[in-house]
């Protein structure tokens, strides 16, 4: 979903990454260091059955912080890990910390299976013939154990937990509340695609929403993308070659069809990430990305020339933000995946295609009608074809769908599902309030899960909101978590049966 150039790193993570903190967020988060303490626990490799894999665990890595909580009166906030290194998660949702300062929380952040160092098989992982235990399911099983044994060790048996998450690791943090209500009082689901992802969504929304944000900075800029992709189409087709590949700054020149999807891909990823990372402040991952970085993009396609001088300045942004890039390798700074908003490079990278190729729906495609790209079809049969290709699996397209329920969720309760407006994956996710506990909070001017972010002076009034609602709401779950526990006790105790 959404991934950055830079190597080894999947969408999520880099967006996390890229958010890097600086300045005056720097200082809030220091003064919030929460000592995280890594470690691993063991994990059954295959909680669905119990004769293949048998007893057999992993190392499961996670991050505990004692150092906001109060016993005996403060909550236990557990973020929900997504695809990649969770120390990326951990050190990026300063407002988890900020919460947790208020609201006397232990922290605990939970590694997903099969990134960063929680690998089922070791270095071996993500090589085809050993991803059958990576799944949704398999996943919140994970948090699910974890979460009562850590709760039993570290004396925090009735301690109410809240869930956490941005992006997928929020889906998995409204999945936790919905499959594990029992365990987790409520859920902040923060730019959560749950609709998108269970395939219920419009196949071209996501990169419509991608050119919204640019087209957003003026007709200037979003003719400005159309000319370049038209221009570099038109002396394709001409058989120029050599032009696009030196306007464009190519290692190697196109030598044909396979070359330009290439370069198209490539380029439109570098929209996605500047539109999902579209902060108001200064952001590092791999290099620095600028405040408000689809402006500064805007200005400098606009600033060249050329257009196609243009879109490469542009892409720079992304792929060069080091400005060490002589030239750009497209084959090798972005790799085509199951998920068309870029998957990364590396083995997280590899898990993210496993999972794009199987309960994930995220076969999304450009049109250049209703955005700005050229059209790149990645439809239901072309990931058919990739999926079997590339792992020998056939994706089931209804299940994430028929296991959580899409938008339908009736049945749930006490989740907010927070979403920024300039976020592409926004239009994929829950918009509306469902009923009294399930909430949607739309973010103004906010970018990809902004609120999930420490505070910072540059923030928009909108996101301070949503903080402020989310900290009410969670409170508000902990005490009514609290409350109906006492009751129970209160009642076992009076009728002279509680538990020894
Ligand atoms: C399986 O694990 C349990 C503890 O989790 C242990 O008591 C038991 O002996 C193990 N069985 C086998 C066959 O390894
Ligand atoms: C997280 O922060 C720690 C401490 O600042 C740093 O050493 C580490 O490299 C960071 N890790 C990631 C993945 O961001
Ligand atoms: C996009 O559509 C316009 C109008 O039909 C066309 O002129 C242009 O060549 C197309 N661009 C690309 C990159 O295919
Ligand atoms: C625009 O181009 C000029 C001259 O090449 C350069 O000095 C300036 O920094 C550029 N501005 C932007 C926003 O890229
Ligand atoms: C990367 O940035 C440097 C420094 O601005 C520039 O010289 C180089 O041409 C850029 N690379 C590409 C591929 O545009
Ligand atoms: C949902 O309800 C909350 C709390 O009343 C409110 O702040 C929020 O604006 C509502 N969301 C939408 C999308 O109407």
């Amino acid at each position: 979903m959404g991934s950055a150039s830079p190597p080894a790193l999947p969408w999520a993570l880099a967006l996390l990454l890229a958010l890097g903190l600086r300045g005056p967020e720097a200082r809030a988060h220091r003064a919030l260091d929460p000592d995280f303490r890594e470690s691993y626990f063991e994990q059954f490799l295959d909680h669905f059955n119990f004769e293949r894999f048998g007893n057999k665990t992993f190392p499961q890595r996670f991050l505990v912080s004692e150092k906001f909580w109060k016993r005996g009166e403060g909550p236990l906030f557990f973020y929900t890990g997504n695809e990649g290194d969770v120390w990326a998660f951990a050190n990026n949702s300063g407002f988890i910390l900020e919460l947790a300062a208020q609201q006397a929380a232990l922290v605990v952040f939970a590694e997903h299976r099969y990134y960063g160092k929680s690998l089922p098989f070791g270095e071996q992982s993500t090589q085809r013939g050993h991803m059958e235990l990576l799944t949704v399911e398999q996943a919140l099983a994970d948090f699910a154990r974890l979460l009562q044994a850590l709760r039993r060790d570290l004396g925090a048996q009735d301690v109410p937990a809240v869930a956490f998450g941005g992006s997928y690791g929020g889906m998995l943090s409204a999945y936790m509340r919905m499959k594990y209500p029992h365990l987790v009082a409520g859920a902040l689901a923060a730019s959560a695609p749950v609709v998108l992802a269970a395939g219920l969504g419009d196949a071209h929304q996501f990169f419509r929403d991608v050119s919204a944000d640019f087209e957003g900075q003026g007709p200037k800029c979003a003719q400005g993308v159309r000319d370049a992709f038209r221009q570099i189409k038109d002396l394709f087709l001409q058989g120029a070659y050599d032009a696009v590949s030196r306007a464009f700054g190519l290692c190697q020149p196109l030598s044909g069809w396979k070359d330009l999807v290439q370069l198209f891909g490539f380029a439109r990823n570098a929209f996605t990430v500047l539109a999902m990372m579209d902060y108001p402040y200064p952001t590092d991952f791999l290099g620095r990305l600028p405040a408000n970085p689809v402006q500064v993009a805007c200005d400098r396609l606009l600033n060249e020339s050329g257009r196609i001088e243009g879109l490469r300045a542009l892409a720079g942004l992304v792929y060069n933000s080091s400005g060490a890039q002589p030239c750009y390798d497209i084959y090798l700074q972005y790799r085509a995946c199951a998920d068309p908003t870029g998957c990364g490079l590396g083995p997280d990278a590899r898990a993210w295609d496993y999972q794009a190729c199987t309960e994930m729906n995220l076969a999304f495609s450009s049109n250049n009608v209703t955005d700005l790209f050229p059209e790149l079809p990645f439809t239901e049969e072309q990931r058919q074809q990739y999926c079997l290709r590339t792992w020998g699996v056939w994706p089931r397209r209804d299940w994430l769908h028929t296991s959580f329920g899409g938008a339908d969720l009736r049945a749930a309760s006490n989740i907010i599902f927070s979403n920024g407006d300039l976020d592409p994956w926004a239009g994929g996710g829950i918009q509306r309030n469902l009923s009294a506990s399930i909430l949607a909070v739309t973010i103004r001017g906010g970018a990809h899960h902004l609120d999930l972010r420490a505070s910072h002076p540059a923030d928009p009034v909108s996101v301070l909101e949503a903080r402020q609602l989310e900290a009410t709401y969670i409170r508000r779950w902990v005490e009514a978590a609290r409350r109906e526990r006492w009751t129970q006790h209160g009642i076992s105790m009076a009728e002279g049966r509680g538990p020894s």
